[in-house]
């Protein structure tokens, strides 16, 4: 594989790669038509264009292409938690189309307030303030925003390789390559502790990495907040109690806001509503988004402290869809549905079905390395070598494309970690059936 390719093979798998063109060469005629028309018309970018396929609805956990392919969704770009065309989300979504679809700035209604009433009763008491915002890296410049008026530092502390949205505020606080590649310099320029990697490197390197943003912390008194994935999502690392207990300790002490951001795990992907719950701990600010809209409609929020409601005087989002009533209204019938659903519960249930199958697959495959996962999100390292770890990254390619051609659809981040994030309504027959096609890519690889 030419190294430039294997080089972007971080965020997700690449557009144009040998497997790729394969890919194309089994498409047929009409799809390559409405591919080559998207690449015609649209601005390239990474990750984008050219496009796999061309899909023409969805329900559930399945995605249709145009000649009737369904491929089950393990991507869903996080934000399809209670499936695509829930009927529950989409009922309540067309009754609202009805009455209130937009609602100017100036006004509010109804919906929205019962959203931010509902998303704070959800939350730790001391998480009481909300503004809405059309999209996750909306919310995360808006946490940004605050973190400067409530702290009068500019500086930000963040983890090497995150990603917090693709806005140049996003960027300047995430540290993938691929987004900051030609973007010149930005100020103040942010300071990174590195992600632990705790299957590669042992999990006592966490905390050292801990004691690196204390030491930071220590050195540079002009920096207000520290901003992470509470478990991070792309390449499914999830630290311990341990670690977040520390960092929220260590920033307590040196006066600097945790701002977590689970904008693509909140809401029962990790097994609980919010993933920071079961790390006994609390953010200053949190940003929520994908999944919030239930797949039918954009919406994020960032939520915080009474303490911080500040900044009356100045704009943080003045955002034309702030209050969306179609956004509150979807979020709403999300949260009723994972609620009433008693989806949390089946997650944690799920868990464990989906760990044991995996450990059986690892039993039969070397070329799996490392497992890790919670609730219904997992990663699946895939390895030339179980002593040397050295990444499998062709290897996982052609995993990707044989489970594509026969149906599955997911992710492959760090060019070699299968990242497997269903919707949570999926059956156990469903998830067997997954499995077993990923089994068969495995197999066809490993032969
Ligand atoms: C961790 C994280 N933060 C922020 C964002 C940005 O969200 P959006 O694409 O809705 O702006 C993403 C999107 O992938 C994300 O994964």
């Amino acid at each position: 594989m030419d190294e430039s390719i294997r080089q972007l093979k971080q965020e997700g798998d690449v557009n144009f790669s040998e497997g790729r063109e394969q890919w194309y060469s089994k498409l047929d005629a009409d799809t390559l038509e409405w591919l080559s028309r998207d690449a015609a018309v649209f601005l390239h970018q990474s990750l984008s264009t050219p496009c796999l396929n061309v899909i023409d609805s969805c329900e559930g956990i399945y995605l249709t292409d145009i000649h009737g392919k369904r491929y089950m969704d393990f991507h869903g770009n996080s934000v399809h938690q209670v499936g695509y065309r829930n009927p529950y989300v989409t009922a309540r979504l067309k009754e609202q189309l009805d009455i209130l679809p937009f609602s100017p700035r100036r006004y509010t209604n109804k919906v929205a307030i019962q959203l931010a009433e509902k998303l704070v009763s959800l939350l730790p008491a001391t998480l009481n303030r909300v503004l809405f915002a059309p999209g996750g890296t909306s919310a995360v410049g808006m946490a940004l925003k605050l973190a400067r008026r409530v702290t009068g530092k500019q500086k930000v502390i963040s983890v090497q390789g995150s990603f917090h949205g693709a806005s140049l505020d996003a960027i300047a606080v995430g540290g993938e390559e691929q987004f900051r590649k030609y973007m010149g310099q930005f100020f103040p320029e942010t300071l990174f502790i590195p992600q632990a990697d705790m299957y590669r490197n042992g999990p006592e390197q966490e905390l050292q990495f801990a004691a690196l943003l204390d030491e930071l912390l220590t050195h540079n008194n002009d920096v207000g907040a520290f901003i992470a994935e509470t478990i991070r999502n792309t390449d499914v690392q999830i630290p311990s109690a341990e670690y977040w207990k520390r960092i929220r300790e260590i920033c307590d002490r040196h006066q600097v806001l945790l701002i977590l951001d689970e904008i693509p795990i909140a809401f029962g992907r990790t097994g609980s509503l919010f993933a920071f719950e079961d790390y006994g701990m609390v953010p200053d600010i949190l940003c929520l988004g994908k999944g919030l809209g239930a797949g039918a409609f954009p919406i994020a929020a960032m939520v915080t402290k009474d303490a911080y409601n500040i900044a009356g005087e100045i704009s943080l989002g003045h955002y034309t869809h702030e209050k969306s009533p179609l956004g509150a209204a979807a979020a709403l019938a999300m949260i009723e549905y994972t609620i009433g659903q008693q989806l949390i519960k089946k997650v944690n249930e799920d868990e464990s079905f989906f760990r044991n199958e995996l450990m059986l697959l690892k039993n039969e495959f070397s070329l799996i390395g490392d497992i890790r996962g919670k609730g219904l999100l997992w990663g699946v390292e895939l390895v030339k070598d179980p002593l040397t770890k050295e990444r499998a990254v062709e290897e996982a390619e052609a995993v990707l494309y044989e489970c594509l051609k026969n149906g599955l659809s997911f992710k492959v981040s760090q060019g070699n970690v299968l990242q497997l994030c269903p919707p949570l309504i999926i059956s156990r027959k469903q998830m067997a059936d997954a499995l077993l096609i990923i089994r068969g890519a495995l197999q066809s690889v490993k032969s």
